[in-house]
């Protein structure tokens, strides 16, 4: 381990700004030094199971030699070009890679930077894809309550209306939006059992009424993250292609969190069977080494674009667009899902997910318990009638994040919705051992509240 630099808090505390941090009163960062498998390790020698995948990009662990050396070898080959005019192997070789892998009907990529500038390039693609058609009066982007996109100002345009975003308003662009399967806080008040996805009809309507104004329905399938790990029915991510089918809309798939894995698919569109019409692709691209945003999309939507009318070209780029060091770690981490079965894994991790917080269910302040692939989430609740609760700025969050660290795992619950995320390479034991300190946690928590 490197030696401690014990200054490095009051380092840190003079001149950073971290992300998503009240920085009067959020307790002091972590100083991590190394990091190696599912475990973090800090300058003052404590070892940290990371929970969250490090913000929900780590599947393969930390430090992995695979991984590593993959980055190593292409930095010494090159390291970047501008991916205006030039083209490189890495490059040409995970578009290859992916297109094999994603939803049949996708066959092309567009890189970018990370998650919320794939979803930018998937909004502008969207309203340009439309003007270039003649039909410019298909601008109105659909989107869904409890929808997080990113932090750029389009992203943000297409979230939910939140404490996130509300600053920004006068910067965000109009959406419409429909209601998303918030099972457990049903918007029409039905039980799951006997429903049948009667949510959906907002979106028909919403659809119906825009009429050749809509251009797109945004979806994160199967499991909206940030907006409270929110597990969908499949049914309703196929209804959704059904209805953008019907009504001639795009549909674009937010599978920054879902993509790679981590609903136990590759592509949470797999679950329903579902081509979206555009894809974006991040975090867990790179096995969460690099940033790398991709999205990717039909060949339809690539020829709306092909012109000798040079206006009708994609006016985007970044310049680390398509970076070479990222391209490679994406390259080498899809190796390791051949070679280590890694969705097998994903697969057993859910099983031993749902069998582990199953009792958790009989605790007063555990409203709603989901699992989807290697995502587990617990929706706590003040009364189990009303399902009162603080959302995201719930105090409860901060001090079950205090109290899990305290016990060495890594948790940033969002609000009252805890939930847990641990790279797939995370052992049965280690498991097993997280699913003991939530449970040890949320049972000191009841006694403390009565
Ligand atoms: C579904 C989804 N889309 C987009 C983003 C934005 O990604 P990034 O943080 O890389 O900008 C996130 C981040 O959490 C996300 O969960």
């Amino acid at each position: 381990m490197s030696p401690p630099d014990p200054g490095l808090l009051d380092r840190d505390r003079r001149h950073l700004w971290h992300p998503y941090t009240q920085m009067q009163t959020a307790p002091p960062p972590l100083p991590i030094v190394s990091a190696s498998g599912v475990y973090l390790f800090t300058e003052d020698g404590r070892r940290i199971l990371d929970g969250i995948s490090s913000w929900w990009v780590n599947i393969h662990g930390h430090a992995h030699p695979v991984l590593n050396a993959a980055l190593a070898a292409q930095a010494a080959r090159l390291e970047h070009v501008m991916f205006a005019g030039c083209t490189h192997p890495p490059a040409v070789d995970l578009a290859e890679r992916l297109i094999a892998l994603l939803p049949s009907g996708i066959t092309r990529v567009f890189y970018s930077d990370n998650g919320s500038t794939a979803v930018e390039v998937a909004v502008k693609l969207t309203l340009q894809y439309w003007i270039n058609r003649s039909e410019p009066r298909r601008r109105t982007i659909v989107a869904l309550t409890h929808a997080y996109h990113g932090d750029t100002v389009g992203a943000m345009s297409v979230s939910e209306d939140s404490v996130f975003t509300r600053a920004f308003t006068p910067l965000l662009f109009r959406v419409e939006r429909a209601h998303a399967p918030y099972c457990y806080r049903c918007p029409l008040g039905l039980e799951r059992r006997s429903c049948r996805i009667d949510c959906l009809s907002d979106l028909e309507q919403t659809l119906a009424r825009l009429a050749d104004t809509a251009a797109a329905v945004i979806v994160e399938p199967m499991l909206q993250g940030a907006g409270g790990m929110i597990v969908w029915p499949r049914e309703f991510l196929a209804g959704v292609r059904r209805l953008c089918d019907r009504f001639g809309v795009l549909l674009i798939a937010d599978e920054v969190l879902t993509g790679f894995g981590r609903t136990g698919r590759m592509f949470a569109c797999e679950h329903a069977q579902v081509t979206p019409d555009i894809i974006c692709l991040s975090k867990a691209l790179t096995a969460g080494y690099l940033p790398l945003g991709a999205t990717c999309t039909t060949e339809a939507v690539y020829d709306a674009f092909l012109s000798d009318d040079r206006s009708r070209t994609f006016f985007h780029g970044h310049s680390f667009t398509a970076n070479p060091l990222a391209c490679a770690c994406a390259l080498a981490s899809l190796e390791l899902f051949e070679r280590d079965d890694t969705l097998a894994r994903v697969r057993r991790l859910e099983a031993q997910l749902q069998s582990g917080l199953a009792p958790l269910r009989d605790l007063p302040l555990v409203g709603d318990v989901r699992v989807i692939g290697g995502v587990a989430a617990l929706e706590l609740v003040s009364d189990r009638v009303m399902k009162s609760a603080g959302g995201y700025l719930d105090e409860l969050g901060p001090r079950l994040a205090a109290a899990f660290l305290g016990r060495g795992l890594l948790l940033r619950p969002l609000g009252n919705v805890l939930y847990f995320m641990p790279p797939y390479v995370i052992t049965e034991e280690e498991t097993a051992w997280a699913l003991e300190q939530i449970t040890d946690v949320l049972q000191e928590v009841t006694q403390y509240s009565k």
